[in-house]
Parts: C-alpha cells; sequence; structure tokens
C-alpha cells in the first residue's frame, strides 16, 4: 500500500483538481480569520493541497504542534502562524515529491513570518517512535485525510498517545465509512488512493480509539463525501462516506459514558478569534457568559487542558445525577443529501 499511495500522491496527482471526490474544501467553508493566513501560503503549496477538512483547533499560541502526512505543507504553514514564534510545527510525510514541494517554500515562509518554526521529517507515520520525537512532547496532533491511507491505523493511534503531552489532543480530519468497507473497494488503487478504499467504519474507528486510551472522541464537524466519477461512483455503490473532524483528548480520567455531575461552566470571551462562542465540538457550542451545563468528561476537557484558564468551572464530581443527556447520537454523522452542482472540486 505505501507504493501505491506515494505513486499516487508523489507522481499521478497534481493539484487539488485531480481529485475524484468532493473529499477537497470548499474555500468558502473556511473561517475569514483563517483566510487571511492562507493567504501568506505559497501558490505551489495550495495547489497541492489534498485534505479533507480543516485542522486549525482554537487557542495555539507557543504550541508545539505534529502534523502526520503534511503533504505539501499547506497546514504545516497555516499553524505555524498560529502557534507564533514561540510556537513550533513538525510535519511528517512519507512522500518524497510531497516534502519536496514543502520544503522548497520553507525559506519563503520564514522570510513572509519572521521567523522559521519548521521542521519536515521524511518517514512513515505508522513510525513515529523511530524520529527522535521526544515522549509526550507535543501539545497537538494534527493530521488531514492521512490515517485512512495507513495499512495499520492501530500502530498511528499508538504513536499518536505516545507522543501527546497529558491535556494534549490529537485534532484530525479524516474519511469514515456508514459500513465496513468490502475488500472489492478495498483493493482497488484509486479508490484507495482517493481516502475511500481505506476508510474506517465509524464504530470501527471509535473502537481503536478506545483500545488506544482515547475514551470519548469528540466530532468536531462533518460532511458527506460524493464520489464524482462515474466509474469509481459504480464500484462504491451504496457505501456512503463522510469526512469529520474529531478530537481526542489525552486524558486519563475521562469516562466510557458523559455522566451528569451537575457541572456546568462559563466561557470568559478570552480565546483570541472567538469572543461570543467557542466550539468544543458539534453538541457543545459554548457562549460567552453563560451557564452551560456540562457533563465530567466535558469538565475535564476544559478544565485540565490549555482551555482552563478561560473558563470558570462549577461543582466537581462529589455527587452522581446519572448519565447525562445530549453529547451525542448513535451514528454522529449528518447524513444531508446535497445536490452536486456548483461543488468546487
Ligand atoms: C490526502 S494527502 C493529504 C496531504 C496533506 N495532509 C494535505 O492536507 O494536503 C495524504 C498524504 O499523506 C501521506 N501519507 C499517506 N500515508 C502515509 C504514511 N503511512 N506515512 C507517512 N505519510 C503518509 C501521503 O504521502 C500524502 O502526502
Amino acid at each position: 500500500m505505501y507504493e501505491l499511495v506515494q505513486e499516487y500522491y508523489g507522481k499521478t496527482l497534481q493539484n487539488s483538481g485531480d481529485l475524484k471526490t468532493t473529499a477537497c474544501c470548499d474555500i468558502s467553508q473556511v473561517p475569514e480569520w483563517l483566510r487571511s493566513l492562507l493567504s501568506n501560503v505559497h501558490d505551489e503549496v495550495l495547489d497541492r493541497y489534498y485534505g479533507c477538512g480543516l485542522v486549525a483547533p482554537a487557542l495555539l499560541e507557543g504550541c508545539r504542534i505534529l502534523d502526520l502526512g503534511c503533504g505539501s505543507g499547506r497546514d504545516v504553514y497555516v499553524l505555524a502562524q498560529l502557534v507564533g514564534k514561540t510556537g513550533s510545527v513538525v510535519g511528517i510525510d512519507m512522500t518524497s515529491e510531497q516534502l519536496e514541494v514543502a520544503r522548497r517554500h520553507q525559506a519563503y515562509h520564514a522570510e513572509k513570518f519572521g521567523y522559521d518554526n519548521i521542521t519536515f521529517i521524511e518517514g512513515y507515520i505508522e513510525q513515529l517512535d523511530q524520529m527522535g520525537l521526544e515522549p509526550h512532547s507535543f501539545d497537538i496532533i494534527v493530521s488531514n485525510c492521512v490515517v485512512n491511507l495507513s495499512p495499520n491505523k492501530e500502530a498511528v493511534l499508538s504513536g499518536v498517545k505516545h507522543l501527546l503531552k497529558a491535556g494534549g489532543e490529537f485534532y484530525f480530519s479524516d474519511v469514515y465509512a456508514n459500513r465496513r468497507v468490502p475488500n472489492e473497494v478495498k483493493n482497488d488503487p484509486v479508490l484507495y488512493g482517493e481516502c475511500l478504499g481505506g476508510a474506517l467504519y465509524w464504530n470501527d474507528f471509535l473502537r481503536i480509539a478506545h483500545q488506544f486510551g482515547f475514551i470519548d472522541p469528540r466530532l468536531v464537524e462533518d460532511r458527506p463525501l460524493y464520489v464524482t466519477d462515474p466509474v469509481l461512483k459504480n464500484k462504491v455503490g451504496s457505501i456512503q462516506f463522510y469526512s469529520a473532524t474529531f478530537r481526542l483528548f489525552n486524558l486519563d480520567q475521562l469516562e466510557t459514558a458523559c455522566e451528569d455531575y451537575g457541572q456546568a461552566v462559563i466561557y470568559h470571551g478570552t480565546i483570541p478569534e472567538h469572543p461570543h462562542r467557542i466550539l468544543l465540538d458539534k453538541h457543545h457550542d459554548i457562549e460567552s457568559g453563560k451557564v452551560f451545563p456540562v457533563c465530567g468528561n466535558t469538565w475535564l476537557m476544559l478544565q485540565d487542558t490549555r482551555f482552563s484558564k478561560h473558563f470558570t468551572f462549577i461543582g466537581n464530581f462529589s455527587k452522581h445525577y446519572g448519565i447525562f443527556q445530549g453529547c451525542g447520537s448513535v451514528i454522529p454523522f449528518e447524513n444531508t443529501v446535497i445536490n452536486l452542482s456548483g461543488q468546487c472540486c
């Protein structure tokens, strides 16, 4: 699989327009504050963007970030601006052609930003322990449309767990399926390269996340993906694919379900770019100044992480009131069917 993927991203695809699904994001979905950072990124890097979501969580200044499968470096160069000169970003990719583009423009971006806080490493994301990276040294690990391409997703999650600081998070966009992908789809080289063949059934992903200590994965956003190529569409049949962004906090105290301890938080409105509300995940859009009831897990995700000083915390874990309603539903993705005409890519 490695050779197939290297060939696809190193040689077959020349730019985002060559993709055969709607995976690549519509620029209109990108918030205004992020668009200005994207405008600082070199055109050749932008042209070779093959991601399927946004991997820029709030509150990044000073953070140390790792990007798994960074490709030509679009997200690395955006994140480098968000962490600022006191932070740093490491990008890892196995395809030399992709890294070559990323590295070719490193000096350009250093001059534009006024600092160089970036390192690119050529390697496999299943071997994160062999890259000289200090264990538990990253605040955040991101990835954009890469884990589905890995033949050993367990090794990736194990490496992520080992490199994250306590209270850090794996914040990543990827492709998921509404069922287990059959072998005839999995083994089709183009469907695999297009990030569909290797996509996990969403509930298998949750199981693997649990297995590696990410007890309460939070879905941030999702959208259905459409196969635009008629031949591939026929091969895929009734399988529905989704692009989804999850955040996995590295917090060992989390419980397997959202439990109600009568707790609440108040957001101070102090996170840059988010003065009115902060979106923790799809089910937690927290308005500033308002008492917001939360389950024990959400309380910990805000109290034991970089978000802590931006909230007032009400309550404790002394009394349990049963299961907390409203933290998610059975199938997490929305099944919205949209008219494809006018989609960007
Ligand atoms: C769909 S592209 C996404 C690239 C980049 N994240 C972006 O948003 O443009 C997938 C990238 O992941 C890299 N990749 C896939 N599997 C990998 C692996 N096992 N180890 C390292 N890199 C990998 C590929 O080389 C390719 O650059």
